[in-house]
């Protein structure tokens, strides 16, 4: 839809259908399963706090499923198929492989509600619950989610590759990547500050540390000694290392200071365009907090599956 003809609707939203702005977004809708199954967002929202009580992080890991759930042909439950012999998902993109987690938490929910309400909740709605209540339960924002997201029976490992963003982009390459699924610079920007929560591995921002002069020497220095310049792929650290399990504006702060983690998050604040948001953001906690929850809501709504297209999937790891 042109955006121009959302001109020529307005007398009708005026006339009558106001009230529905804001809570469907195509078919679907804020009360989906208000008859079908009552208690679903109770039912995830108690264990995605239970998994983040046994480890913060995982409110990271769920976020970050949702992210890379979405940015492939819309949020669809593609990233949870597993390979079999006859099928390739997403699991083993770069991206993906050996990083992506959360995934026997979403099987946990998933077991949960087939038990409650079987076939009803889609995997792909499930995601999307499970990273607005990982933020909330970090401390971030809340945002109204809509439902009927329907599951995927294809994936693409090809897709994975080439839509979700590397971390060796550049600012004009993060820009591209999110502009290709719709956001704007400022979104983009907003959306990055998930990375106030979560950690990387030492192979993802080596390079940096070794190679790179718009880091703070410092900052520098306290990575090096958890990720030399060979080995030690797999360790660990906090994207925000001054806040790694909060949900705050901290992320934007630590690159005022040239103590972005990766490559990428260092570009949002590196002599360009997107500098004066980030001072905007690391001065106003409450700009970014709404900002990240809008641009969350966008990203949930990318491309979903509606009507009889795909299906309700049984168990998020296979196809019915
Ligand atoms: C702007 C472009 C982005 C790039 C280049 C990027 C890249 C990365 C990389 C390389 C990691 C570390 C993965 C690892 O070492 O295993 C990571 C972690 C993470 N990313 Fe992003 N990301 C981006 C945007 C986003 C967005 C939009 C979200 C969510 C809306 C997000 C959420 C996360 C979270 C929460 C983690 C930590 C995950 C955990 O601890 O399990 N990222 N990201
Ligand atoms: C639904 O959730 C409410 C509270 O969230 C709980 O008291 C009730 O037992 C739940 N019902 C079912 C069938 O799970
Ligand atoms: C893939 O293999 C499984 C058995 O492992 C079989 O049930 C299924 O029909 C096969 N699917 C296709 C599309 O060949
Ligand atoms: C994924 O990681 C495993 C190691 O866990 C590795 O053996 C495999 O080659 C990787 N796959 C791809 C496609 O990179
Ligand atoms: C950003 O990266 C692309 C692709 O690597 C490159 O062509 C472009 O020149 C870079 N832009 C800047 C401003 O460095
Ligand atoms: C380096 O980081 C420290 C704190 O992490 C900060 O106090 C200092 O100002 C930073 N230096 C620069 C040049 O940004």
């Amino acid at each position: 839809m042109a955006q121009s003809s959302y001109l020529y609707s307005l007398p009708a939203c005026m006339l009558s259908l106001c009230v529905l702005v804001g809570t469907t977004s195509g078919q679907l809708s804020a009360n989906f399963y208000a008859s079908s199954c009552p208690n679903f967002s109770s039912i995830i929202s108690s264990a995605v706090n239970s998994a983040i009580s046994n480890e913060a992080r995982m409110g990271a890991s769920l976020l970050r499923l949702h992210f890379h759930d979405c940015f492939v042909n819309g949020c669809d439950a593609s990233v949870l198929l597993d390979d079999t012999a006859n099928f390739t998902g997403e699991k083993t993109a770069g991206p993906n492989n050996n990083s992506l987690r959360g995934f026997d938490v979403i099987d946990t929910i998933k077991s949960q509600l087939e038990t409650s309400c079987p076939g009803v909740v889609s995997c792909a709605d499930i995601v999307a619950t499970a990273a607005r209540d990982s933020v909330v339960a970090l401390g971030g924002p809340s945002w109204n989610l809509v439902f009927g997201r329907r599951d995927s029976t294809t994936a693409s490992l090809s897709a994975a590759n080439s839509n979700i963003p590397a971390p060796t982009l550049n600012l004009s390459g993060l820009i591209t990547s999110f502009s290709n699924q719709g956001f704007t610079t400022n979104e983009m920007v907003a959306l990055s500050g998930s990375h106030t929560i979560g950690q990387a591995r030492c192979t993802v921002f080596r390079a940096r540390l070794y190679n790179e002069n718009n880091i703070n020497s410092s900052f520098a220095a306290s990575l090096r000694s958890n990720c030399p310049s060979s080995g030690g792929d797999n360790n660990l650290s906090p994207l925000d290392v001054a806040s790694p399990t909060s949900f705050d504006n901290a992320y934007f702060n630590n690159l005022l200071n040239q103590n972005g983690v990766l490559h990428s998050d260092q570009q949002l604040f590196n002599g360009g365009s997107t500098d004066a948001q980030v001072r905007t953001y690391g001065s106003n906690s409450a700009t970014f907090l709404t900002d990240f929850a809008n641009g969350m809501v966008k990203m949930s709504n990318l491309n979903p599956l509606t009507g009889s297209s795909g299906e309700v999937r049984t168990n998020c790891r296979r196809t019915n």
